[in-house]
């Protein structure tokens, strides 16, 4: 029998009725480091052939929504954990562990978090979210961005922390705050402080990585509990891993006893050759550089990339081609095919790499 036929015949539908357990389709090979993918809810109801991608191939599954701020709180009153809910019962039903993303963050704030002033107000507004959230989740899901892109853009010494509602209102402590109240509500689950552009040849890079050590020795100097730092990875095709950097910046986390975990993965192709071929094989190559400059150092506690195919990807949103082709940044083509960026992950995560 197909393997296909002999998983369609396993199918039991979940409450939402859409959702299914597909318990015949875990992968044989128990790998290395646990891989995972960002799950876009809408495509989770209505495409099969996605629906079985990820249970083939995943270990654990991120929402790409569902548990930002601007998802789950239409207003101040109202929590809306319905997405969240249901990327939870597929991730449980078909033995896959699920990462929540994110708690704490300047970005997809609804409009009505403008209107947070001042220290006591974003204090009970963040605290209150982060023990209603978390408390829901307490004890399934298994690792929490806790706080997300707080470096500046382009740090300086005195200036390296990014603006945001939190920011301004409760000034750097906020991320201790943040992470001391997770850890207070659900002591077992990892948690990290995740960032973005730390990898690349070039000064800025250098000054975010330098920035980013900096606030997590401050938080382990003050015993704050933080266990990884997340590298989201959302790697340029035209620019460089500086390898060296990535592996010296890696060698200081474990210094300090905390964990790497890449979170968001994925290759923005839209400078990259024209041609399939030649494009995914730089794909490949970038994705290898940089998980090669980590692994070289420690081991990542999961590798998740940002989408497992290129039929569902934020790329375009930001990065369209001029050539008007469509972009290839992930793991698996349109069609759900492996291409060469599949192996480089394969090859980490089952330790061949
Ligand atoms: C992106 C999602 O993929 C998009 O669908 C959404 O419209 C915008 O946000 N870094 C992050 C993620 O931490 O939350 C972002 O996700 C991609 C960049």
């Amino acid at each position: 029998m197909r393997r296909r036929d002999f998983v369609s015949g396993g199918l039991a539908a979940t409450v939402s009725g859409v959702v299914t357990h597909v318990p015949a389709a875990r992968a044989a090979a128990k790998p290395t480091i646990p891989f995972g993918a960002a799950v876009r809810g809408g495509a989770l109801v209505d495409d099969y052939d996605y629906r079985m991608a990820l249970v083939e191939r995943c270990q654990l599954v991120v929402g790409e929504g569902g548990l930002k701020w601007f998802d789950l709180r239409p207003s101040a009153e109202e929590f809306n954990f319905f997405d969240a809910d249901k990327l939870l019962d597929f991730a449980q039903q078909n033995g896959m562990k699920m990462r929540g993303h994110t708690l704490v963050w300047y970005g997809a704030m609804p409009d009505w978090t403008k209107s947070i002033s001042g220290a006591s107000e974003a204090l009970r507004e963040m605290t209150q979210h982060i023990e209603k959230v978390v408390g829901r989740y307490k004890g399934r899901i298994s690792s929490w961005d806790v706080v997300n892109e707080a470096i500046a853009e382009d740090p300086s010494t005195s200036d390296y922390l990014r603006p945001s509602i939190w920011e301004s209102n409760l000034g750097k402590p906020y991320i201790e705050t943040a992470f001391r109240r997770a850890a207070e509500i659900d002591s077992d689950t990892q948690l990290v402080i995740n960032e973005y552009d730390i990898e690349f040849v070039g000064d800025r890079y250098k000054r975010r990585r330098d920035a980013l050590l900096r606030v997590v020795k401050d938080l382990r100097d003050r015993d704050v509990p933080i266990h990884a730092v997340g590298l989201q990875g959302h790697l340029r095709g035209d620019y460089e891993i500086d390898k060296e950097g990535v592996s010296a910046f890696v060698a200081e986390l474990k210094e300090m006893n905390i964990d790497v975990i890449v979170t968001e993965l994925d290759v923005i192709d839209h400078l990259l050759p024209a041609d399939n071929q030649v494009r995914d094989e730089a794909v490949a190559a970038i994705a290898a550089d940089f998980l090669g400059a980590i692994c070289d150092v420690s081991r990542p506690t999961a590798i998740l990339t940002w989408g497992i195919s290129d039929r569902y990807t934020w790329v375009p949103i930001y990065f369209t081609r001029d050539d008007g082709k469509p972009n290839r940044p992930l793991p698996l083509d349109r069609d759900y095919l492996p291409k060469p960026f599949m192996k480089v992950i394969q090859n980490f995560t089952r330790g061949t790499g």
